[in-house]
């Protein structure tokens, strides 16, 4: 054993939260992190799953003998996806299966992220969907992802394979949807937000520590790792907006139709937790209201240093 791990797509809001869990409970060195831009970031080795090859991969990762590999990478925007068929099916399925054969040639564990957007979240047969429910994507991301669920357990049947969906909670870049949200209400913008969504939003920091825990128990297949709320996007919204303090009259509630999104999106749907719950009780996931109040001091820090267009609204 070597004592480290590969993070592929430790730049990313996951991977990002992962390196940083990496580096406070297991030291510094412990993940070697990679990024198509590892030049301008020293000690990260420069990975792109679009182009990496059998012969390739072998050739980056030998000198490391890594004992598990975290691919928490992929091509993630939807809309780009749906008009780049091809980039998003070597991100999320080509290259993903390439480093789950080369974990497989050294028998250690290997995890890839995939989404809840393998289901289409009909209203005749809404989620919140379990491991085992019949998958049918929508879109082109969904799809992808699917095909490299598929491909990542062929080339590694003892892949884990993690599901999650809407993952929120600090991000350093500040882009996820917590961010929008702080950034458009903060500068008194109104914005825009689908009332017809309905998914289960996933703590970043949760679903790391649980990630890692299965691994570390030896957990393989796939497993649903979100929180245990089904919520529409509006009222994720709402709530997140009330917890910091900000004008959710801002908020307007749309279907997605009025989007004018390229790429559909599943409606009724989310993700069931019962398998974590009953097989892994340890590893539990929390509600908005709980991880709000986890990162609150994080998210406060930078909704203070946004311009504010309301003086009125108080920050707590
Ligand atoms: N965020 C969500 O709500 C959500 C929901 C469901 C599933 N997921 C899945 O969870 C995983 C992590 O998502 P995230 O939100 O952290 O995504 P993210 O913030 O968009 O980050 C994705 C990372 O993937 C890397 N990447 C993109 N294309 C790549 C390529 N061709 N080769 C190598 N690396 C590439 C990028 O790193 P560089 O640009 O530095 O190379 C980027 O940092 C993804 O697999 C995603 O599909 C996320």
């Amino acid at each position: 054993m070597s004592g480290r791990v590969l993070l592929v797509g430790a730049s990313g809001q996951v991977g990002a939260q992962m390196l940083e869990y990496f580096h406070q409970t297991r030291g510094i060195a412990y993940a070697v992190p990679t990024s198509r831009e590892a030049a301008n970031r020293p000690g990260w080795l420069p990975l792109d799953l679009a182009s990496i090859d059998a012969t390739s991969a072998k050739q980056l990762l030998q000198p490391y003998e890594f004992e598990a590999i975290y691919c928490v990478a992929g091509m993630t925007d939807v809309e780009r996806c749906q008009s780049e068929p091809e980039q998003a099916e070597g991100a999320n399925a080509r290259g993903p299966a390439v480093l789950a054969g080369y974990a497989r040639s050294l028998a250690i564990p290997f995890v890839y992220f995939s989404t809840e957007y393998v289901f289409d979240g009909d209203p005749a047969r809404p989620g919140p969907y379990p491991e085992n429910a019949p998958t049918h994507a929508l879109s082109v991301y969904g799809r992808s992802k699917l095909d490299g669920e598929v491909a990542v357990t062929k080339a590694h049947p003892a892949a884990l394979v993690v599901r999650t969906t809407v993952v929120y909670g600090p991000d350093e870049r500040g882009k996820n949807y917590v961010y929008s949200l702080m950034r458009n209400l903060a500068e008194g913008r109104r914005m825009r937000v689908p009332a017809d969504q309905v998914s289960t939003p996933t703590y970043n920091r949760d679903l790391v520590r649980a990630t890692v825990g299965l691994v570390e128990l030896g957990a393989t297949g796939v497993v649903h790792l979100c929180g245990p709320e089904l919520l529409s996007r509006i009222d994720f919204a709402r709530q997140v907006a009330q917890f910091l303090g900000l004008d959710d009259s801002l908020l307007d509630p749309v279907p997605t139709s009025a989007l004018g999104q390229k790429a559909p999106r599943p409606l009724d749907a989310g993700l069931a937790t019962d398998l974590l719950r009953q097989q892994y009780p340890h590893l539990q996931m929390r509600t908005v209201a709980e991880s709000l109040r986890d990162c609150e001091e994080v998210l406060h820090a930078f909704r203070r240093n946004l311009p504010l267009a309301q003086s009125s609204m108080a920050v707590r």
